[in-house]
Parts: C-alpha cells; structure tokens; sequence
C-alpha cells in the first residue's frame, strides 16, 4: 500500500467520480475526509465502505460555494486528523447555460463552487502543509478541471470559464506553496454520464475523441494515484484525459 499512514481530504466524495478517488486511496491505505453538499446518505455509505477496507473515514457536510464553511472543513479535517497530507478539489457545479441566458447567480455558482471554495479551503490546507517541518514536500493537491479549462463550450460557458480558472488557480497555487506542496490538475473530457444526459447523448460522445472512447472514473483514480506516487518533479501541471479529444476539430 503506497499511502499508509496518509489522511486525503476528497470533496464531492458522497458519489460519481469523487467517491471513487475517495476508495482508491483508501484502498492504497489512506484515512480519507469525506465531504459532501446535499447527498448526507451517500456520504455515509462512502464512510462505511471506506471503514470496511479498514481505513478510518471522517463525514463532513459544507457548501464548497461558502467561504467560511469550505474553510471551515480544512479546519476540521485538520484538528481531526491532525494533519492532510492530500487535497482533492473535485465537487464541482455542473449547470447548463448559454451566453446570453447566464443569470448572475448562474455565474456566482459556478465560481464560487468551481473556484473560490476550491481557494479558501487550500489555503488553510496548504498553510498547515507548509509549516511542516519535515524534509521535502509534505503535502499534494490536485484539482480536478475539466476539457472545457480549454475550449469554451456555448452551451455551458459560465462552467466551461470557471473551470479555466480553476486551471489558473493550480498554476497559482504551485507557485505560492512550493517547496513543501506539489499542486497540479487533472483534466477529464467525458468520463462519468451527467444525469441529466440521456443515454445516446452519452454515447454519442464516443464520436467526438480518435479513440472513439469514454473514459471511467477509476481512470481519474488512476492519475491521482500517479501525481501522488510517480515522478514528484511534476508540478503546477495538467494531465488530460479525454481520448485525443482536445485535437479533434471535425
Ligand atoms: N463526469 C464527467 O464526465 C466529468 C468530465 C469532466 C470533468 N469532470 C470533473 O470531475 C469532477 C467530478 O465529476 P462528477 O461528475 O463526479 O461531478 P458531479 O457529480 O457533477 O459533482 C460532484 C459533487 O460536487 C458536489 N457539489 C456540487 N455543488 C456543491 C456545493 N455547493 N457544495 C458542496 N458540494 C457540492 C456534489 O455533492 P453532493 O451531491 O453531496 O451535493 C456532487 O456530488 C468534477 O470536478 C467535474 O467537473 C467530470
């Protein structure tokens, strides 16, 4: 187990895509923080599991779109635990809007959630991480963007521009938190079904990538697991995952 004796602190861990990082790195031997918004039941189920691969799980609700509460669950994950050794910023708002009828609370939403949570929650979470006075880097955070950081989408553009500054915001983070913290991004394209897709919009994504493709959440896991274990001179970076999608222009 490459993680023994790690806390990860996962938000957005109740379900999807965040949910599966969270057992990933419990199953590599990680106590793991799990946040949630609305979904308290799955939340739980998360927990259980986490504590059946023999892994202690701490549940702990916030609306990452509040400063004070997505601050306040880096302050309790650390008086916990005593330490988080890994932050993953994956809950995210995922909300439909064209240009023109992109309201104002649209807009807030999806960079309060995508953006400043994401800000006010590595900020205390790095703080602790850098006054460690231990060799090396003590502390990883990965956040996970979205293909969209790259090219707008018209018809998700409030998302599509929070998430290009979820991008800047690693970039800004590697350089303010080095040397004891390594920050870098993950950039899926499409991995995990929206619920509000129907089943052949879903599929008829496949056409959109060379490989003609989805990807799978576990593969999300499986990059984490990489930035975390593989080469620890990689920084501020982003790994894409999205088929070859980004070079398809027809
Ligand atoms: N699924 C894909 O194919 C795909 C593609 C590209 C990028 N991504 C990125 O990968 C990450 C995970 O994807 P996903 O599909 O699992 O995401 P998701 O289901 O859209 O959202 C993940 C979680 O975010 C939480 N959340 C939303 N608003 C919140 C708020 N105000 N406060 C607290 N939590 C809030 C929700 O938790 P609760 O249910 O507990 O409220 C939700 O479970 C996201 O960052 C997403 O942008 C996913």
């Amino acid at each position: 187990m490459r993680l023994q004796g790690k806390v990860a602190l996962v938000t957005g861990a109740a379900h999807r895509v965040g949910k599966v990082i969270a057992l990933m790195l419990a199953q590599e031997g990680a106590d793991i923080v799990v946040h949630y918004g609305a979904s308290a039941d799955a939340a739980q189920k998360t927990a259980r599991e986490i504590e059946a691969l023999g892994r202690r799980a701490l549940l702990h609700q916030a609306d990452m779109a509040d400063w004070n509460q997505a601050a306040e669950l880096g302050r309790r994950a650390l008086a916990h635990f005593g330490k988080v050794d890994i932050l993953i910023n994956s809950a995210s708002s995922f909300v439909p809007n064209d240009y023109f009828s992109t309201t104002e609370a649209d807009f807030d939403k999806a960079f309060d959630v995508n953006v400043k949570g994401p800000f006010v929650l590595s900020q205390v979470i790095a703080r602790a991480m850098m006054d460690d006075t231990g060799e090396g880097v003590r502390g990883n955070i990965i956040n996970i963007v979205d293909e969209g950081a790259f090219f707008p989408w018209r018809e998700y553009v409030a998302h599509g521009i929070s998430k290009a500054a979820l991008l800047a915001l690693t970039r800004a983070q590697a350089l303010n938190f080095g040397p004891k913290v390594r920050v870098n991004a993950i950039c899926p394209g499409p991995i995990l079904k929206p619920p509000d897709y129907t089943e052949e919009q879903w599929q008829a994504l496949r056409k959109t990538n060379p490989l003609r493709a989805l990807g799978t959440a576990e593969q999300v896991g499986e990059i984490v697991l990489f930035l975390l274990t593989g080469p620890q001179f990689i920084n501020g970076d982003c790994i894409m995952l999205d088929g070859g999608r980004m070079w398809q222009h027809q």
